[in-house]
């Protein structure tokens, strides 16, 4: 049957059948996050459209052509497009510099959807989630390559092993706006030859015409000049100083010259992790280095560094076996109506000491119940009628070995691993 309403265009249902993934996922976050000492932030998905235009900058496709924008009187707000710009704006509001000191920065992490209006396909989504994690005052390459290893870590731990890590600096904005100079300079000439969107972008945010996935552009590109002989000193000492933690972590990168990330507030460290499992959407997450944001958005002098994943690319990537399993302990099979209501008391008491039990909520013949057993991916079924019940003892059969044995309610409790 066609449904007459449907999920938005590039929106999703996760259904019960898929979601034992992402439970797997946001487990292993909050495993491998706390220990590194990352503590969760929760910010609303709502927020004035200025606190984007600000970060993420007012001349980016994510803020120009792709937010979700709703005025209501003389306010207008948006559906968050990412979260970086709110958990700064958080941590201004809440004056939260204050819990750091030099050499202890702050490290906060979230799980959550963010929305994009972009062209739906695989892997590019309307509403999509990002894992992120953000640390706010440390400007050391430590930070930068302690952040880092987190992330392989995770990702080693997650089974992810087809992909790889893409580095670059963007240097200092003296440095950025010198190159922006040199760049601008090296286009004019060959405005003519460049795709129609290069061309704005050339006047508009000339560093990504890199992002230009015209073959012909890519082309011409290849000769244009490069962030890295803009650097000044200390920011090619910053870069250097990463890479080497890296290289002493035995972690592997390639660093990539030419690549820009679509967001204004980055400086120095950018990175990308992209595996080939993906298709042409082949990020499975970015991030970088913006010591200038807090300053922007009305805080003190702090610098930050962090990433976001996208789930649904993460997910897609994951063995099959990374699951948290549904199901249940133990499934009753309910002879009869006596059977029906002894086995409700006794599933709740089953259940208030602490195990999953499925049961029918009306009489069903036996066959039907078998059947539907298998489904609820129990391990063990319980046979519950009137003499069971009078005896106070049940058949319990092991649904992998078809093993029989009778127990009573405490040595049930005690094969089934509670403690009584
Ligand atoms: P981003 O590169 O815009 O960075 O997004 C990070 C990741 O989110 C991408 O690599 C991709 O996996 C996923 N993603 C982005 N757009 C979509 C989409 N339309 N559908 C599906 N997945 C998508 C940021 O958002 C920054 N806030 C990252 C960051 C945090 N930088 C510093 N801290």
């Amino acid at each position: 049957m066609k449904a007459k309403y449907a999920a938005l265009r590039g929106t999703r249902d996760l259904l019960p059948e898929e979601i034992g993934h992402w439970l797997y996922l946001e487990q292993a976050v909050r495993d491998v996050f706390g220990r590194y000492r990352f503590h969760e932030i929760r910010t609303p998905v709502l927020e004035a459209t200025e606190l984007f235009a600000r970060s993420v900058g007012e001349s980016t496709d994510i803020v120009h052509k792709e937010m979700y924008t709703i005025q209501r009187g003389d306010e207008s707000i948006s559906l968050r497009p990412e979260n970086t710009a709110s958990v700064v704006r958080a941590f201004v509001q809440h004056n939260l510099h204050r819990s750091i000191a030099d050499g202890f920065p702050a490290r906060y992490y979230y799980i959550g959807p963010m929305f994009r209006y972009e062209r739906p396909q695989k892997g590019r989504q309307r509403q999509f989630h990002q894992i992120g994690a953000e640390v706010l005052g440390s400007a050391d390459p430590l930070c930068d390559a302690e952040t880092l290893e987190m992330l392989c870590r995770f990702l080693d731990e997650l089974g992810i092993g087809d992909r790889e890590l893409v580095l670059n600096s963007l240097g200092d904005p003296d440095c950025r706006s010198r190159y922006r100079a040199a760049l601008v300079d090296w286009l004019e000439p060959r405005r003519e030859q460049l795709c129609e969107d290069c061309r704005r972008k050339s006047a508009d945010n000339p560093l990504r015409v890199f992002d230009c996935k015209v073959k012909e552009d890519q082309a011409l590109l290849i000769d244009a000049p490069e962030i890295a002989s803009f650097l000044g000193d200390e920011a090619a000492e910053h870069f250097s100083a990463v890479r080497a933690l890296l290289d002493r972590y035995g972690i592997a990168y390639r660093v990539d010259p030419r690549m820009v990330r679509g967001l204004d507030y980055y400086q120095r460290t950018v990175f990308e992790v992209v595996s080939t499992g993906l298709g042409s959407q082949n990020a499975i997450l970015g991030g970088g280095r913006y010591d200038g944001l807090v300053r922007e958005l009305g805080g003190p002098e702090v610098p930050g560094f962090g990433f976001a994943i996208g789930m649904e690319r993460l997910v897609s990537l994951m063995p099959e076996d990374r699951v948290v399993a549904g199901a249940a302990d133990l499934v009753m099979i309910c002879l009869g109506q006596e059977g029906l209501d002894g086995g409700v008391d006794l599933a709740r008491r089953l259940r208030a000491a602490g195990l999953n039990v499925a049961m029918p909520v009306a009489v069903r013949p036996m066959g039907a119940q078998m059947k539907r057993a298998g489904r609820t991916g129990a391990a063990f079924a319980l046979f519950v009628g009137a003499d069971e019940l009078e005896a106070g003892r049940f058949g319990l059969k092991n649904l992998e070995t078809g093993e029989q044995v009778t127990v009573d309610e405490r040595e049930l409790l005690i094969r089934l691993g509670v403690n009584t």
